[in-house]
């Protein structure tokens, strides 16, 4: 039932080496072509990354964006990532793939459409028992440069994929009635 996959799901940091089928990337990609986009621009593109060098050299262009992101960064964010465990380390990028997704900037509402597609990636790696962490790197120009993106697509996210090695729970979710409203802002479902 998509409401199990949907409690389910979780954000991944750690995976196994286990190898991942292809064939189960490309049926989440199949999934992620049927979501809906602004004027059915489908503006997205994706590139599976698998060679182990390129993965390598994807993780050094986000560690140096990540090292410099994290001297610049304070207040309550600094606070939160520290409390996370959050550091400039992206070991996350060695996973067995490395699904990257753009979108097509000069569509209208790409980045909505985009996203819609990116959950909809979310829930079948679910479905096929993979894990992934949407992981959005502050220097997306440079990851797209170094796979020669076309400078119409940015990139979107990085979705590290593999089988889980991450034993942390599910983060909270808000109740519903602090999130859902009836016909008014305020008045509360019975
Ligand atoms: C738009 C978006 C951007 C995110 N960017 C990052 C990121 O750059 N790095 C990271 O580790 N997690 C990132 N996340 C994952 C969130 O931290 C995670 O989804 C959230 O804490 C809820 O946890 P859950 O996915 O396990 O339910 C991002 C999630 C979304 C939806």
């Amino acid at each position: 039932m998509l409401f199990e996959l949907a409690r389910k799901r979780k954000t991944v940091r750690k995976f196994t080496n286990d190898t991942v089928r292809l064939e189960d990337i490309l049926y989440c990609i199949n999934v992620a072509r049927e979501a809906p986009s602004g004027m059915n621009a489908q503006p997205w593109r994706f590139v599976i990354v698998s060679d182990e060098e390129i993965k390598a050299k994807i993780k050094e262009i986000c560690e140096k964006g990540e090292r410099e992101f994290y001297r610049k960064v304070g207040g309550e964010l600094k606070k939160w990532l520290q409390e996370k465990n959050f550091s400039w380390h992206k070991d996350f990028l060695k996973a067995p793939f490395l699904l990257l997704v753009f979108s097509h900037i000069k569509a209208p509402y790409f980045i909505q459409s985009t996203w819609l597609a990116i959950g909809y990636i979310l829930l079948a790696l679910e479905e096929k028992g993979l894990s992934t962490v949407t992981y959005t790197p502050p220097n997306p120009g440079e990851v797209g440069k170094l796979i020669k993106a076309p400078s119409e697509y940015k990139l979107q996210v990085i979705l590290p994929i593999g089988y889980s090695a991450d034993d942390k729970e599910k983060e909270d979710r808000k109740d519903l009635h602090e999130i859902l409203y009836i016909n008014e802002w305020k008045a509360q479902l019975q």
